[in-house]
C-alpha cells in the first residue's frame, strides 16, 4: 500500500514521466482513447483540450491539422505542453492557458471551438461542477460541434460494479490522503452530457477498464451555420 501512495504522488508531480507511468497504469488504454478522439478532429478545427496534462492528445489533434488550446490548473503541466510543441516546432497552433475548467467562462467566447475534448479530468468533480462545466461546453462549442469525454465511470453492470466499488475503496483514501484531491468516478456520464443539450452519439467502453469515452454534438439549428457538421457527425464504433 505505502508503494501505490509513492507511485501515485511520484507520478502526479513530474510531467516528464506521467505519459508513460499512466500508460502503464491503464495497460496502454488511454493511448486508445486519445487516437480514437484525434479521429474526430478534422484539418482546421479549433479544439480545446480541458486539463491538458502534457499535450499528448493536443500533439495529436495537431497532427491532423488542427489549432488547439490547451487549459490546466497545474503550471508544470501547462510548462511541458508548452515545451512539448517547441520541441515538435508546433508551438503556433498551441494556445495554452494556466486555470481551472471551472473558469472556461473567464477565457473563451461562446461558439469559438469546433471540438472540445477532457480525458481523465472530470473525475475529480462532483456532480454539479460536471453538470455547470458540461453547460459552458455547449456554450462553448459552435452549432454542429462536438464533446469528446474520456473518463473514470461507474461500470453499469452489478458484478463488475461490486468489484470496483471493492478497488475505488481502496484507491480513494490514499489518493485523498497523499494527493488532497478526491476522486469521483463519473456516474451516468452519458445522463450529464445530455442534460448539458448534447446529443449522445456514441458511448464506449473500453474492455477490461472502467474508461468510458462518450461523444456529445451540440445539434444545430435551423439557421446556423453547418460548415463542419457532416465532418463531425461520424459516431464513433461501439468497440473500445
Ligand atoms: C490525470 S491527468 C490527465 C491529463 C490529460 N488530459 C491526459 O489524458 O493525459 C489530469 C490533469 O487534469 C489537470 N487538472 C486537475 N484539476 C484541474 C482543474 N480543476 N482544472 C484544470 N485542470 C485540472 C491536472 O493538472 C492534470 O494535468
Amino acid at each position: 500500500m505505502v508503494l501505490m501512495y509513492g507511485w501515485m504522488v511520484w507520478v502526479e508531480h513530474a510531467p516528464e514521466r506521467y505519459d508513460w507511468a499512466v500508460r502503464l497504469m491503464t495497460f496502454g488504454r488511454i493511448d486508445r482513447m486519445k487516437a480514437r478522439i484525434a479521429e474526430q478532429v478534422n484539418d482546421g478545427d479549433h479544439v480545446l483540450d480541458l486539463g491538458c496534462g502534457t499535450g499528448t492528445l493536443a500533439m495529436r489533434c495537431i497532427e491532423r491539422g488542427a489549432r488547439v488550446t490547451g487549459l490546466d490548473a497545474a503550471e508544470y503541466m501547462i510548462g511541458e505542453s508548452g515545451r512539448r510543441a517547441r520541441e515538435a516546432g508546433v508551438s503556433d497552433r498551441l494556445d495554452l492557458v494556466h486555470d481551472s475548467v471551472t473558469q472556461t467562462h473567464k477565457h473563451f467566447a461562446d461558439e469559438s471551438f469546433d471540438v472540445i475534448t477532457a480525458t481523465m479530468v472530470l473525475g475529480e468533480f462532483p456532480p454539479d461542477y460536471l453538470h455547470y462545466i458540461l453547460r459552458d461546453c455547449r456554450r462553448m462549442l459552435r452549432p454542429g460541434g462536438q464533446v469528446l469525454i474520456g473518463d473514470e465511470c461507474w461500470p453499469r453492470t452489478l458484478v463488475v460494479r461490486t468489484i470496483y466499488r471493492f478497488m475505488m475503496t481502496i484507491f480513494w483514501i490514499p489518493q485523498f490522503l497523499f494527493l488532497r484531491r478526491p476522486l469521483f468516478p463519473i456516474r451516468d456520464l452519458d445522463g450529464i452530457i445530455a442534460d448539458a443539450g448534447f446529443t449522445v452519439v456514441s458511448s464506449t467502453v473500453f474492455p477490461g477498464t472502467s474508461f468510458r469515452l462518450v461523444q456529445g454534438i451540440k445539434e444545430p439549428g435551423p439557421d446556423d451555420d453547418v460548415r463542419q457538421q457532416e465532418a463531425s457527425r461520424r459516431p464513433m464504433v461501439s468497440e473500445g
